[in-house]
């Protein structure tokens, strides 16, 4: 056994897995997803394209990424996955509700329980579909309409929202959805994905895998952000609302959700950078929605004067979301879905070469006590 290292609050600075899906490269400004860089990969690839090179390795050719498109959108729903999901209070929160579905899903796969990467491998694509159709019907559902099917003739990125938000789409609205998914698909080891890694390692399955993330994603400081920026902005309503909110928020101490980060946090989040250019397209093609563009680059100028702190993805993802029209509940769950794909690739990763997560504590309670 080796020596205790010292103790790192937070795990901050800790490198805790070896990776060859992606590295968060602060002083080069990159984000590397299989050598290649995520923003390039947002602006010129597909979602399944993304799916294709974290699954398998490599960008896939024509007939692969056909073939992974085919099987995400294809992936059937057990009709038991939605019956569960109707018994579920609707107040109960979204995230809770996903939670529940991601975990059912698991009964209705006859290698749940494998470990072997290759079955992992090969059922990641029908998984990420299944999660997708299950957070695109979610709200439906709560409200008391039937689950709509995706349609193989449409990507899952089109489907996933068509079925969203139920009304014809636009192509710009489409690629910024799309857009989304693919910066949200991987970011090296953040909360969810070390749960992930945590639960694989004593070499339990995919699903409690995937379940413990989805958990973990739910929290305000991680993947619950997104919803939470909504509110503060929909709060605020103008600019001048915005800045007194936030002057309001610092002088007592809150924390302003969609700014900082464990590994950017005196950078910005390139991700972020990258919605901003997608919030700007989609209210430059719809002509509606400048005030949010206005709104949010206040609070990012405030910021940075008044704290230092800069946007993460999860502040610009959030006025997208709600100009495309989506129900702001289901902005985390969404965040999840296009995750899928990263804790999939991360779950084969850990059991391809699995060590058991058992660190250590650094003791401050009492000793020597007598019965
Ligand atoms: N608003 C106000 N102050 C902040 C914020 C914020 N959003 N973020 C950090 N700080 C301050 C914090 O108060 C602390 O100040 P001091 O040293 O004076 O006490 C200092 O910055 C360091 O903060 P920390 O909490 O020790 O840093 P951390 O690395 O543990 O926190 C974080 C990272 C993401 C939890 C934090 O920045 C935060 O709470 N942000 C708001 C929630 C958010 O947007 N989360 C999404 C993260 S990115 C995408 C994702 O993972 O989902």
């Amino acid at each position: 056994m080796t020596e205790p290292k010292p103790y790192s609050p937070g795990l901050e600075g800790v490198i805790a897995a070896e990776t060859s899906l992606s590295f968060l490269d602060t002083e080069k400004e990159e984000i590397v997803i299989r050598g290649y860089d995520l923003l390039e990969l947002i602006r010129s690839k597909g979602y399944g394209d993304v799916v294709g090179l974290l699954l398998e390795g490599e960008l896939p050719m024509p007939e692969r990424l056909q073939a992974i498109e085919r099987e995400m959108t294809q992936a059937e729903i057990p009709t038991a996955v939605y019956d569960i999901l109707r018994l579920l209070p609707a107040s109960m929160h979204a995230m809770d509700r996903l939670r529940t579905a991601v975990s059912a899903l698991a009964g209705f796969d006859p290698e749940a329980n494998s470990t072997d990467p290759n079955s992992e491998r090969r059922r990641g694509p029908k998984v990420i579909g299944q999660i997708a159709q299950i957070v695109a019907n979610l709200h439906h559902i709560a409200v008391g309409e039937k689950p709509e099917k995706f349609d193989p003739r449409y990507t899952l990125a089109e489907n996933f929202l068509r079925v969203l938000v139920r009304r014809s789409v636009s192509p710009a609205e489409v690629r910024a959805f799309e857009q989304s998914l693919i910066a949200y698909s991987e970011h090296e080891l953040p909360n969810s994905t070390f749960a992930a890694r945590v639960v694989a390692s004593t070499l339990s399955d995919l699903y409690g895998a995937l379940t413990a993330a989805v958990a973990s994603l739910k929290g305000p400081l991680h993947g619950g952000a997104n919803e939470a920026v909504m509110y503060m902005l929909l709060e605020a309503q103008t600019p001048a609302g915005l800045e007194a909110l936030i002057r309001r928020k610092l002088a007592q101490k809150e924390r302003i959700m969609g700014f900082g980060h464990r590994v950017y946090m005196r950078k910005m989040d390139p991700r972020a950078q990258l919605l901003k250019e997608v919030l700007r397209s989609l209210v430059e093609a719809s002509g509606k929605g400048h005030e949010y563009v206005e709104m949010c680059q206040l609070g990012e100028d405030l910021m940075r004067t008044e704290k230092g702190l800069y946007p993460n993805l999860d502040y610009y993802a959030a006025p997208v979301y709600y100009l495309l029209g989506i129900p702001i509940e289901l902005y985390t769950p969404i965040f999840f879905a296009a995750r899928s794909v990263g804790l999939i690739a991360h779950v084969i990763e850990q059991h391809a070469e699995n060590r058991l997560y058992r660190p250590r504590v650094s003791y401050k309670g009492p000793r020597g006590k007598k019965i």
